[in-house]
């Protein structure tokens, strides 16, 4: 009996140690994990324990093999410790139908604000089951995004899979210094408005080395932005990879220094864009199309269709190889573009000035 007692008061001290140490397991403020029980509130009191815990890096444990029902749940920072990552290796979904949801109308699903140094990482998956909101038909605005992320400095995510948002899978807004790496983000080609990445007012950005296959943008760079670095991003079925649409309404707009480089177009239905507003005058000026190679379905492969009253200003387009994928070739449609490029056989009506290299 003694032994036994030993054991046992040995183990509770472990529990104890693992639980008000510097890991906070949902599993131990009580989430179930069985993908049918609520556990939001087991979350969020690991959250406010972790949150509220003084010391470095403090973290927040989604076990693997575990599948943790969530409704719309706000993590609010700012937190007492100068990081707080999030280690998700288990399974997250939404209520699989919109009727289910708590706050039916909330504009996104797990939002995370104010918190600095935060770090989502991790094999696990996000699946918000958006699917019963695209069958309503829903405009974007009446749809949640899956993963909220507002003024959060020095956010980092790496290797989580988020599926089926009902609209976009993650916003970026607000942010400086980010760095996402090695995710993958699933919707179906046809879902509406399922843009992988949406970014703006937010500067120092690295997204690098991950899959996005959905339904619209695989990034959207959007007001507000600068020092983008996009590479290595496998893309499609999507749009491309999109600055904007800037400028709506006429309101000003400003996106600098973005650079999308060794990434991978596969059926999407554009590769690189930049998006204004039809009656607004925004202003485009040196832009790079480097070393863009492959085929195109549609005849209208390249267009670059600029203000009357502003141009698009010191376009450069070099090393681009684009045929039709039936071996024609491709359209390239200019109005009001001032630039240069050394391809002169398919450039040739795009500039007035050609340079031969
Ligand atoms: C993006 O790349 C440019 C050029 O290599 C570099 O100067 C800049 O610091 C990079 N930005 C970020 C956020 O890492
Ligand atoms: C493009 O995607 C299709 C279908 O998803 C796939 O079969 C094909 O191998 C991909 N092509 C490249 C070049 O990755
Ligand atoms: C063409 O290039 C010349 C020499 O660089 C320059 O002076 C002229 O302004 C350019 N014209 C246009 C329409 O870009």
């Amino acid at each position: 009996m003694k032994t036994i007692l030993d054991i046992s008061i040995l183990i509770n001290f472990l529990c104890f140690g693992i639980v008000y140490g510097q890991n906070y397991n949902v599993l131990n403020f009580d989430a179930k994990g069985d993908g049918q029980t609520d556990d939001s509130k087991a979350f969020l009191q690991a959250w406010t324990a972790a949150c509220g815990g003084d010391g470095d890096i403090k973290t927040l444990l989604i076990p693997s093999d575990k599948t943790f029902l969530l409704q719309p749940t706000v993590f609010q920072g700012p937190c007492k410790s100068s990081s707080i990552k999030v280690q998700l290796d288990g399974a997250i979904v939404a209520p699989s139908e919109k009727v289910a949801w708590s706050d039916p109308i909330s504009r996104m699903w797990i939002k995370f604000s104010t918190v600095s140094g935060l770090i989502i990482v991790g094999s696990g998956t996000i699946d918000s089951r958006g699917s019963s909101f695209w069958e309503l038909n829903l405009k974007a605005s009446q749809r949640p995004t899956a993963l909220h992320i507002s003024k959060c400095d020095n956010l980092r995510i790496n290797g989580i899979t988020s599926i089926d948002s009902p609209k976009n899978h993650i916003s970026i807004k607000t942010c400086n210094t980010v760095a996402i790496s090695n995710i993958n983000l699933f919707a179906p080609e046809t879902s509406p408005n399922t843009d992988g990445i949406d970014i703006s007012d937010s500067t120092n950005i690295n997204i690098f080395d991950s899959t996005i296959q959905t339904g619209d943008d695989c990034i959207a760079i959007n007001s507000g932005s600068s020092n983008i670095n996009i590479t290595g991003i496998n893309c499609g079925p999507g749009h491309g990879i999109s600055v904007g649409s800037l400028g709506a309404g006429g309101a000003e707009a400003k996106v600098s220094d973005v650079h999308v480089t060794h990434c991978t177009f596969n059926q999407t239905t554009n590769g690189a864009r930049i998006k204004t507003w039809l009656e607004s005058s925004v202003a485009i000026s040196n832009v790079k199309y480097v070393d863009f190679r492959g085929t195109s379905s549609n005849k209208n492969a390249i267009t670059l269709k600029c203000s009357e009253t502003t141009h698009c200003i010191d376009v450069v387009m070099d090393g681009i190889d684009i045929t039709m994928a039936n071996g024609g070739k491709p359209k390239v449609n200019c109005q009001y573009v001032d630039g240069e490029s050394s391809d002169t056989d398919l450039m040739r009506d795009c500039f007035k000035n050609i340079t031969s290299s």
